[in-house]
């Protein structure tokens, strides 16, 4: 009796152990699941969390884009309305001025016998010839119809040169660019970015020289505006859309509308670069895209 029970005892010994050596694995797989859930959790939260972010700095980039926008139009009818109201209206009444007193002069024979009618009349179609000057310029800034006509290459070499004189800085433009590569719908986009960076030039760079170079590569546009001025701390890749400023956004925006990408090159004192790169449509696929 004595040996069963000890035998009992021993079996029952190794059972104990058993149970517990199961047990204790059991326990280590929770243990381990648990963990493994809670990593996993706590990655899809941070993750979460990113995208929350992303997304909120995006939305905030284009609420202030909107704002922008709105803010431009009304700077543009102010800036129409100034112009017609303190440029054309005055042009106008100096022109009914003189017309007035040559019309007097016309029929008073004493005061035309030197020819002064005639005179009146010159300066009266100098004015116009200069106000028609204006008025095209004026309206090449809003919607550059040399852009139809001509195409991108010969708009963008009108802008640079205007430009040019106008801000003081020697700009060069260099392009390779095959005859209506670029269809006018896109190409307003790209002649907008120049128009932008070249603007920023003026503003902010405090620059000497700057070069426009368009080029066609392996079925891409290349764009690149570069400038030796002052330059600037360019923000991280991440926070890019809100860190930059409206312009620089609205010229990324553009790339992006057109399946390309804009890379800015700066750091202060190191002159600025913006590079953009749109991919070429093929004829065919026009009908495709929306
Ligand atoms: N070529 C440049 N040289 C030096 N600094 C530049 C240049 N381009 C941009 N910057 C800097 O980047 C900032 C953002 O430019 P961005 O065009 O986005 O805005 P902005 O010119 O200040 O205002 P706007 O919204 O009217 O364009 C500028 O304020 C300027 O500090
Ligand atoms: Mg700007």
């Amino acid at each position: 009796q004595a040996e069963a029970t000890e035998r009992i005892s021993a079996v029952y010994g190794t059972v104990k152990r058993d149970v517990v050596v199961v047990i204790g694995v059991l326990f280590l797989l929770a243990l381990g699941t648990g963990l493994y859930t809670l990593e996993a959790n706590r990655k899809t939260f941070a993750r979460l969390q990113h995208l929350t972010e992303q997304l909120q700095s995006q939305s905030e980039a284009l609420q202030k884009l909107s704002w922008k926008l709105i803010d431009v139009q009304e700077e543009t009818l102010r800036r129409v309305a100034r112009d017609l109201h303190d440029e054309f209206g005055q042009i106008l009444t100096a022109i009914g001025a003189m017309l007035g007193r040559a019309g007097k002069k016309a029929l008073d024979e004493d005061s035309n016998r030197d020819g002064a009618l005639v005179q009146e009349l010159q300066a009266v179609q100098k004015i116009v010839q200069e106000t028609l000057q204006t008025v095209r310029d004026q309206s090449q800034m809003f919607r550059p119809a040399i852009l139809d006509d001509f195409g991108l290459e010969q708009a963008l070499e009108w802008f640079v040169k205007q430009f040019s004189r106008q801000a003081g800085i020697n700009v060069r433009f260099e392009a390779e660019l095959r005859d209506g590569a670029f269809p006018p719908e896109d190409a307003i986009h790209v002649y907008r970015i120049v128009q932008e960076a070249l603007a920023n030039v003026a503003r902010h760079a405090k620059a000497r020289e700057a070069r426009v170079t368009l080029k066609e590569q392996d079925g891409e546009l290349d764009l690149e505006i570069r400038d030796d001025g002052v330059g600037f701390a360019v923000g991280p890749e991440s926070n890019r859309s809100s860190g930059d400023g409206l312009g620089l956004m609205g010229m990324r925006e553009r790339a992006e509308h057109l399946n390309g990408s804009l890379a800015i090159q700066s750091a202060p004192g190191k002159g600025t670069t913006i590079s953009v790169r749109v991919p070429l449509r093929k004829k065919m696929g026009i009908a495709n895209r929306e």
